[in-house]
């Protein structure tokens, strides 16, 4: 029978493996053993005891061979795994939650449905303001309505724009004290068209939206989802900019990148996905999506002949979406989880808790003004743009494709905010 230990954290008993998965997320591998080594041995019935005599000596002599032999060849690898395993009580000492105002802006589409549950289920949201426009066929109050009945923390309300008028006109109080905005507003693709070909008309879209939050929530993050990510960001950045706001409040959502890699690398290797991480950099659209695989324990398992059809796969996803939708529309319920774990990671960051995750932003980690790379999300939104790390010889061939493709798409965007300003 495996040995239990009590844990001084909460006092209850577990095995090495029950305790080691507990913590597997949090802390290292030698940490959980160290900390291990400090639990107390469980108390046991007297016939358990009886069961696991023999067994146990066998183990506790080879056990205190191992160790004998531990300390006589490391002791200063020791003291530090100890001065480790103390801190981990420590570090598991929980933060208060974040209480916090969000906004769902096209919060009754495909992705703003399934985002605005996810985000009303997070426990750091307080407020959760779904916005759409009149000529939705759901309103925005009933969105709310419907989701005001979770047990949850947070209080759920619905605001409504008119089509063709300004949104600051109809936003005032949806978007006062909010902290992140998520917007999914806008036109999503039918076979056949590009990302690309959504720019003219999801530019005004969010412009318009962007506007408003300029005027009544300068301070919060804004994370874009509409597309061409590519050409929205930079073009609603460089209008914050003018206005004199921080352009690294706008923030290009390229989460459903990573989440796909990371799914797509599990199937291959036969892993658990939820231990993957592929850093997808570059852009989001095409060839511009640049899945490094060699960054990650199990994608760095993929044999070099099937990665530039892993990669191929990763750049095609979105478009496999929209032919399997025929015509009904791109990834929604994918993107909403990806869109909620975004929007999670950034109140993580900002009540305390820094999140490294992928995204687009203004940058200067390559010659390109916008790029998505990892970022540690904080206090404030993005504290950090990260470097690229090191890339193998596929990877440093493809970085030269993105930079073509998204030069021109990050073009884009910076002429419209030439040509246009913010209210
Ligand atoms: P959808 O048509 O189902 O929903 C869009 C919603 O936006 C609708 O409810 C619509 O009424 C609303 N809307 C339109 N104009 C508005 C405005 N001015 N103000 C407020 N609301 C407005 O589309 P969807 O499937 O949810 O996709 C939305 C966008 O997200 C598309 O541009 C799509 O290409 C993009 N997308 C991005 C990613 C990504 O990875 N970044 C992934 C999937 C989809
Ligand atoms: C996606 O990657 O699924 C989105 O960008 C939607 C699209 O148009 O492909």
């Amino acid at each position: 029978m495996a040995e239990r230990r009590v844990d001084p954290e909460d006092g209850a008993t577990y095995t090495w493996d029950e305790l080691s998965q507990f913590y597997n997320r949090k802390y290292k591998k030698k940490e959980i053993e160290a900390y291990w080594e400090t639990c107390k041995p469980a108390k046991r019935t007297r016939k358990a005891k009886a069961e696991e005599e023999p067994k146990a000596k066998a183990k506790s002599k080879a056990k205190a061979k191992v160790k004998a032999k531990a300390e006589a060849a490391e002791p200063k690898a020791k003291a530090k795994v100890k001065a480790k395993a103390k801190a981990v009580p420590k570090a598991k000492e929980t933060k208060p939650s974040g209480n916090f105002k969000v906004v769902v802006c096209g919060g009754c589409g495909g992705i703003g449905q399934p985002m605005a549950l996810l985000m009303a289920m997070d426990k750091n949201v307080k407020e959760l303001c779904i916005y759409d426009l009149d000529i939705s066929p759901m309103p925005p109050a009933g969105v709310a309505q419907d989701l005001i009945h979770l047990e949850r923390k947070c209080s759920v309300k619905g605001y409504v724009g008119k089509v063709n008028e300004p949104p600051v006109n109809f936003m005032e109080e949806c978007l006062t004290g909010c902290h992140l905005v998520l917007i999914p507003a806008g036109l999503p693709r039918k076979p056949g068209q590009t990302r690309d070909d959504l720019f003219k008309i999801n530019a005004d879209i969010a412009k318009g939206i962007v506007e408003a939050c300029a005027k009544y929530c300068p301070e919060a993050i804004l994370a874009m989802i509409v597309n061409p990510v590519n050409s929205i960001v930079p073009a609603m950045a460089e209008l914050y900019k003018k206005k004199g706001l921080d352009p690294l409040k706008i923030i290009g959502v390229s989460t459903l990148d990573v989440v796909r890699a990371n799914k797509f690398v599990a199937e291959e290797t036969n892993k658990n996905p939820n231990y993957i991480s592929v850093p997808v950099i570059g852009g989001h659209a095409g060839a511009t999506i640049l899945p490094v695989f060699s960054q990650d324990k199990a994608g760095k398992l993929l044999p070099a002949e099937k990665v530039p059809d892993m990669d191929k796969h990763v750049q095609d996803a979105g478009t496999d979406v929209v032919n399997a939708k025929n015509g009904k529309g791109s990834a929604t319920l994918s993107m909403a989880y990806a869109g909620a774990r975004f929007g999670s990671a950034i109140l993580s960051g900002l009540s305390g808790r820094k999140r490294t995750e992928c995204a687009y932003c203004a940058s200067t980690v390559t010659d390109l003004p916008y790029f998505a790379q990892k970022v540690v999300l904080g206090a404030t939104g993005i504290e950090k743009v990260l470097p690229l790390g090191e890339l193998n010889e596929h990877e440093t061939k493809r970085l030269e494709e993105v930079k073509t493709q998204l030069k021109g798409e990050i073009d884009t965007g910076l002429a419209y905010a030439v040509a246009n300003s913010l209210a």
